[in-house]
């Protein structure tokens, strides 16, 4: 049977870890006061901590001292790992675990690539630390997505040419790096915001098993 490398981005793909992030900013920026809406943290998806702290100071029109800020991105950290040492199974999105028994069964590589330097932690949380071949996360990068670098690295360390690879991806962000990599990439979201992606699914309960053999076949 033909290989090809599967590579998962983790929040918002596997885990709706969106609601915790979202509040740990809004605490923060209700401390700076600054209003900070849902469509906002949309735009943080698949964004970097450094950069989503960056983004959210220039929409409060606001400067910082890069000591505040050094300890800002801490406190926040620390509010979002006390959401995700709640964390169970149960957080899992549907039909995630279907699809990566599916590419088990069939024997083919799996990788993370994820922005968020709390990707293991939060594996382990939700039991699917096995799952993976390699975990690429935000720890191994030096570019941010939209740079393909995290999904070069993830086909890098299971051995597949990054032509033979497919991303799932939820941020606009991610789906330009998949793409910049030569992958190809499903958008999990809406088709109005991952347009660009080469297939969009709202989520994994709409993606077949034969639509993932085809993809194996192709
Ligand atoms: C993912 C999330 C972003 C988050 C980033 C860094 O890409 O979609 O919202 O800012 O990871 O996560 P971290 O856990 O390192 O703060
Ligand atoms: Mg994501």
């Amino acid at each position: 049977m033909s290989k090809k490398g599967f590579i998962f981005d983790l929040d918002g793909v596997i885990v709706d870890t969106a609601k915790y992030h979202f509040l740990a900013w809004q605490r923060l920026a209700k401390g700076l006061d600054i209003d900070f809406t849902e469509e906002e943290n949309e735009q943080l998806k698949g964004v970097s901590r450094v950069r989503s702290l960056e983004k959210i100071l220039a929409w409060g029109n606001k400067t910082i001292s890069q000591e505040l800020f050094n300890e800002l991105m801490g406190k926040k950290n620390e509010e979002y790992l006390s959401f995700i040492a709640e964390m169970d199974q149960n957080e899992i999105l549907p039909d995630v675990p279907r699809v990566l028994n599916l590419l088990k069964e069939m024997d083919q590589p799996i990788s993370l690539g994820s922005a968020s330097k709390n990707a293991r932690t939060i594996l382990e949380r939700v039991n699917l630390r096995s799952n993976f071949n390699a975990i690429v996360d935000g720890n191994d990068v030096s570019k941010a997505k939209p740079d393909p670098e995290v999904f070069l690295i993830a086909a890098k360390q299971i051995n597949i040419a990054p032509k033979d690879c497919i991303v799932f991806e939820d941020s606009v962000a991610g789906v330009t790096a998949a793409n910049s990599a030569n992958m190809i990439s499903i958008g999990i979201g809406s088709k109005d915001v991952l347009g660009h992606a080469t297939y969009v699914f709202s989520d994994f309960t709409e993606i077949s098993d034969d639509f993932i053999k085809s993809l194996i076949e192709n």
